[in-house]
């Protein structure tokens, strides 16, 4: 019994130091992002966006100085366990950022809620994230599928379209994008008459783009990204529908892409919670200091990628650099008012942006603003408990 208790005294004080050195010594930062494949360019965004903030903040977040470990996740669920295991068990983070693709974030929401491991996505829009999956220890500074796609059902409504055809990737980011924009058009009055999918990253538009013509629709909602966003718009313009069957999507399809599509993007409208020309002081700051540091113009990639620093750093000032009291790093982002460079947000009970959703148009190499499409719009946040 005594050779218990001095064991058990003797463990308690070995963990002393140890829990000190979690919250005063390097924070490290797993960023999980695609470096290849078709979302390449959006981890790279991501990533700068994250790594301008904190060295804005002088490389330290809640007094910890700041560490990386960056891992390529391909954009591949079947690989995304075994990658964040690795951020988790390996490489010991203390959190965990990423990622893109809403099938690798929700396993990487699976583990995180498993583990406790505090995770900020900073893209993918996977409705379950903050929906039946939310936790104490997970957020995002992006947007749930389900936002920018009703807002654009709305906005379509309002232009007087009435039969439209839905045409993306099969997989929870399209089918939920497609589920938002149905929901708000159809309450509006109007019919999604066909819905035409392929799968994830293909970019074989041509049998798809034959049957849009085939079917003509008053016009098409879109959902592509990154080098399938490019391929998709250009295709589109040169099959000759530009024209006659308008073109609209979430604002991935010309975020981040416009170099790349020239000419073949211009006047398309899309919904999104950024634009090029938002000129707020916050914003034109941002920009600034972005393409000072990478000779690049941000994107909305960017933005997210910086307010998941934000989000972090709040969290992290609240708990004194302590990633172990989650309570209170939670209750901290509740009531957080968080400056982005989109306009300022606030973060709901699931812990998703509630936040304005611009109607943007493109003009040259700029997604313009011409409205805000859904103010304040907050996701249901459906099946969450927490
Ligand atoms: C997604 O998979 O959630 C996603 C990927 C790229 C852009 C937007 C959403």
């Amino acid at each position: 019994m005594k050779f218990l208790r001095l064991t058990v005294i003797a463990a308690a004080t070995l963990a002393a130091p140890l829990a000190c050195a979690q919250s005063t010594g390097k924070l490290k930062v797993g960023l999980m992002l695609p470096a290849t494949g078709t979302f390449a360019a959006l981890g790279t965004a991501i990533d700068n966006g994250f790594r301008l903030y904190v060295a804005e903040q002088g490389g330290k977040l809640g007094g910890r100085e700041v560490e990386y470990v960056r891992v390529d996740d391909e954009s591949d669920p079947a690989k995304a366990t075994d990658n964040i295991n690795k951020l988790i068990k390996r490489d010991n983070v203390d959190v965990v950022v990423g990622s893109v693709h809403s099938g690798v974030a929700m396993a990487m929401a699976k583990v995180a809620k498993d583990t406790g491991t505090l995770l900020i996505v900073p893209n993918a829009g996977a409705d379950a994230v903050t929906g039946p999956m939310c936790a104490p220890n997970i957020f995002r500074s992006s947007f749930s599928n389900w936002q920018p796609g009703y807002a654009m059902g709305e906005a379509m409504a309002k232009k007087g379209h009435r039969k439209v055809v839905t045409i993306t990737w099969k997989y929870a980011a399209g089918d939920e994008m497609v589920r938002g924009f149905r929901e708000a058009f159809t309450k509006a009055g109007g019919a999604v008459v066909k819905e035409l999918n392929l799968p994830f990253p293909n970019v074989e538009f041509q049998a798809l783009l034959t049957d849009i013509a085939a079917t003509r629709p008053d016009a098409v909602f879109a959902f592509f990204a990154g080098g399938g966003a490019v391929k998709f718009v250009k295709d589109y313009a040169a099959a000759g529908l530009k024209s006659g069957i308008p073109l609209y999507g979430t604002g991935f399809l010309t975020d981040g892409t416009l170099e790349a599509q020239a000419t073949d993007a211009e006047g398309l409208l899309t919904t999104l919670h950024y634009a090029d020309s938002l000129n707020t002081p916050r914003d034109n700051a941002f920009r600034l200091a972005y393409a000072k540091a990478y000779k690049l113009q941000p994107d909305v990639y960017a933005v997210q990628g910086y307010d998941a620093a934000q989000m972090l750093a709040i969290g992290l000032a609240a708990v004194k650099g302590d990633v172990g009291k989650k309570a209170e790093f939670a209750a901290a982002l509740r009531k957080a008012r968080i400056d982005s460079p989109r306009g300022a947000f606030t973060v709901s009970a699931s812990h998703n942006p509630v936040q304005d959703i611009y109607l943007r148009q493109v003009v040259g190499k700029q997604n313009q603003v011409v409205g805000v499409a859904s103010a304040a719009l907050a996701d249901p946040g459906r099946g969450c408990r927490m």
